[in-house]
């Protein structure tokens, strides 16, 4: 039974595009439909001769690209306007202009995956790699310099006798019979014999296992780790140095780290008032950094002209203007206090703003008061 071969197909050989093209039109109007055309590179209208139907790939992607964009849609409504909704910035719930970035990626990658896919498993038949064309005479003429055709024995219409026939009324130079390889019968799947899916296996253990040695030993051995062993005091180490055996030291007592400045004043603002000095002279320069300063820290709570009209509508108890008798006859020192410690509900403004930058804000303060309060010598 083995040695009986199964006709796969009847193969008829052309020497130009022309008769081919002629002869698949002739193929066609004899009512063939299981056949198909060879040749070495594309043939200019050969679809309109085999009354080819367009293809059926897109299908495929416009239903995969659509559910990926329903998925989206689905996801991130479900997301934002049901398990954990949020408002940013006032938008709805279901904002759809900023949905569009995804909802474009992931119609494109479930489309295009899904073409990858179906152009692989479903049109091309993977796992299945093998073909009764393959490797035959026919195949290699068609493609390096001859043209043919193959009517398939599973064709409806199919009976050798008319197919030969018609070939040699097409004056077709050779007719081939091509026969199923009865191998390739047996064994459908040829890649997934067990020799191929052991290969395979054997060399993923040996590429992961090259990486895992690699990233995870190998680059902790000498001299691949660069130094990381090194005799020094790491943070949380004991120590073998210091009789408490802490690695980590406090400062020795009365040691200042450079460039900070301890502020001598801690709860005792009239005296900063008397001792204090502003170190920075009005310029524009000052001027314009305090404004700036001013502006960002301060006007939300005192009002961009300092007189205690705040935005906050409510959420901070209004300060007191700054305009007052009060604050107008303190020292920039005393004010310097204010904005260094506090003062009751008001925070601390010394970690946003650096010494030079408070003295800057009094600066501008100063002018704003200035402005409110003009002396009969700022007119002339
Ligand atoms: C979070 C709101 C808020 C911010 C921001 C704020 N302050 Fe105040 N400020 C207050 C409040 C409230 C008081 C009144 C505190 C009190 O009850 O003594 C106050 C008091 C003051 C006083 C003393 C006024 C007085 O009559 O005793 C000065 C001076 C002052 N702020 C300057 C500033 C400067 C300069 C800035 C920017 C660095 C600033 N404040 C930022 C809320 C704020």
């Amino acid at each position: 039974m083995m040695s009986e071969k199964i006709l796969y197909s009847f193969t008829a050989i052309f020497d130009s595009p022309d008769e081919v093209s002629h002869a698949t039109e002739k193929v066609v109007e004899q009512g063939y439909t299981k056949f198909d055309v060879h040749s070495p590179y594309p043939l200019h209208g050969m679809d309109d001769a085999m009354k080819l139907p367009p293809s059926k790939l897109g299908y495929v992607a416009l239903v995969f690209g659509l559910s990926g964009m329903v998925a989206a849609l689905l996801t991130m409504w479900w997301i934002s306007a049901v398990d954990y909704p949020i408002v940013i910035g006032g938008k709805p719930l279901f904002s759809f202009p900023a949905y569009i970035p995804i909802v474009f990626e992931i119609t494109v990658l479930s489309a295009s995956i899904a073409t990858v896919l179906a152009m692989l498993f479903v049109f091309f038949k993977l796992p299945n790699n093998s073909h009764p064309l393959h490797g035959t005479e026919y195949m290699k003429k068609v493609s390096s310099d001859k043209y043919g055709i193959s009517i398939q024995a599973e064709d409806p219409k199919f009976d050798e006798a008319s197919v030969r026939k018609l070939f040699e009324s097409l004056q077709a130079r050779e007719i081939y019979s091509i026969y199923w390889d009865n191998e390739e019968l047996t064994h459908k799947h040829k890649i997934l014999e067990p020799k191929f899916l052991t290969f395979l296996f054997v060399v993923a253990i040996i590429s992961s296992g090259t990486a895992y040695f690699t990233l995870n030993k190998l680059m902790y051995m000498i001299p691949f780790n660069w130094m990381m062993d090194q005799p020094k005091q790491s943070a949380q180490q004991k120590s073998l140095v210091f009789s408490d055996g802490f690695g980590m030291r406090q400062p020795v007592a009365g040691t200042v780290a450079r460039g900070y400045m301890p502020y001598e004043f801690k709860g005792k603002p009239d005296v900063a008032g008397e001792k204090l000095i502003n170190p920075i002279p009005i310029s524009i320069e000052s001027l314009k950094l305090g404004q700036v300063k001013f502006d960002i820290y301060c006007s939300p709570c005192h009002g961009y002209h300092a007189e205690g009209n705040s935005r906050l509508r409510g959420q901070f108890p209004n300060p007191p203007s700054l305009h007052s008798e009060k604050v107008r006859n303190w020292s920039d020192g005393r004010i310097f206090a204010v904005l260094t410690e506090g003062q009751n509900i008001m925070p601390s403004y010394a970690t946003q703003l650096s010494v030079d930058e408070r003295w800057a804000v009094i600066n501008y303060l100063r002018v704003l008061q200035r402005a409110l309060d003009a002396k009969e010598t700022d007119l002339q």
